[in-house]
């Protein structure tokens, strides 16, 4: 069963060791943190714990692959954003916690992911990092589809409990599943339609509709016969699917250059020449999606409906934003999704954001994530 952490009374969190697994892998340019949301997110289990009195190390990583990559250019700007004073520790220096302790109750760990054990959910490595703490604390929603040590493995070598965060993903993401299927909508977008393709399989019976933009819907366009030229596409992934269910776009707006500086033409469903790449929705569709998802109770959207980081291939992506705003049960997440939300002053106009990419998905396709069983979710 899980155990969340506003269980313990705060007496029993005073002065008690803490091991807490945070996800701080935010985009970073130039050294600089550019998306501080999911990190923000994550606040309130760490003020509660040091409001508490006990003193914790925090776990996260950085980036999809083990490396070297390092928090050391943002682990200021990481301590602005938490309001707390924060010290790097390098993984050299894991045994000398109980020192750092002294001087500051809040410490981070370098990237987890710098030791290849942890994408390996070693035990080993698990049982080291869990020498000298009392508690685990796991309030990184969105690595909870990984098996890895700092997520799955530690669980069994120290009591563990789930953050604040944990509970209000599950919660939101949960009831958005359970909604009727009546006046429920699924907006999917952006590329990886093997990711995607799972939430769409499970929606079929769970949603009234589920519009399909972004690059997902290149794949669609594939499967009917339409050259779709040089537009991004996964063409590893099968696809397996036709339900009546399923909205496709019915205009795109098209162009030969990424950048979006030669503008973009309005351009009908059809073959389009080799060099030429679909790179957002058209008005048309943008109009008629948001028609369907005033209408909805509830909807889910993850993934943009266009190459929405470059303003030419970001009006689809802004209508439908802003028609998701009007709907009573709006959960939004991903990514590229977040970023777009963001840049148009919405972030706090949804019911709930998702700070999971991958985990938002396989959460949503009806999966079982690793990092939640291991916390006793799934009873
Ligand atoms: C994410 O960005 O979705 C999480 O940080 C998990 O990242 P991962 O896909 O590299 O495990």
């Amino acid at each position: 069963m899980i155990k969340y952490i506003n269980e313990p009374k705060k007496e029993e969190l005073d002065g008690k060791k803490i091991l807490l697994r945070v996800d701080f892998d935010v985009p970073i340019i130039a050294g600089k943190i550019t998306e501080d949301f999911r990190i923000k997110a994550q606040k309130e289990t760490i003020d509660h714990l040091i409001g508490a009195g006990a003193r914790v190390l925090m776990v996260g990583h950085l980036g999809h692959e083990v490396s070297d990559a390092s928090f050391y250019p943002i682990i200021e700007e990481l301590g602005e954003i938490l309001g707390q004073t924060l010290t790097l520790v390098p993984h050299s220096e894991l045994n000398e916690v109980n020192k750092l302790f002294k001087a500051s109750p809040l410490l981070l760990l370098d990237n987890i992911r710098q030791d290849s054990r942890e994408v390996n959910n070693d035990e080993g490595f698990a049982r080291e990092l869990a020498e000298g703490f009392d508690y685990y604390v796991n309030d990184a929603f969105a690595v909870m589809h990984r098996n890895h040590a700092s997520v799955v493995a530690i669980t069994k070598y120290l009591p563990s409990y789930a953050g604040f965060l944990i509970k209000k993903e599950t919660e939101n993401l949960l009831q958005a599943l359970e909604a009727p299927a009546g006046d429920k909508i699924l907006v999917l977008g952006g590329a990886k339609i093997s990711t995607k393709l799972p939430v769409i399989k499970n929606f079929l019976d769970k949603a009234e509709k589920i519009l399909i933009g972004g690059a997902i819907a290149n794949n669609f366009f594939k499967a009917q016969g339409i050259n779709v030229g040089a537009s991004l596409i996964d063409s590893e992934t099968i696809l397996d699917i036709k339900s009546d269910k399923l909205i496709l776009p019915e205009d795109l707006m098209i162009s030969d250059d990424r950048t979006g500086q030669s503008g973009a033409e309005l351009y009908p469903v059809k073959d389009i020449v080799s060099n030429q790449l679909i790179l957002d929705i058209g008005q048309e569709t943008a109009k008629h999606f948001a028609e369907i998802i005033r209408e909805a109770k509830t909807v889910i959207w993850n993934g943009p409906m266009g190459l929405s980081e470059i303003d030419t291939f970001a009006e689809g992506t802004r209508l439908i934003a802003k028609a998701v705003v009007s709907v009573g049960r709006s959960i939004v997440g991903g990514g590229d999704t977040i970023a777009a939300i963001d840049k148009l002053g919405l972030l706090d106009s949804y019911k709930f954001v998702s700070t999971g990419g991958g985990a938002m998905l396989e959460f949503l396709a009806g999966n079982k994530l690793p990092g939640l069983e291991a916390l006793g979710y799934y009873g």
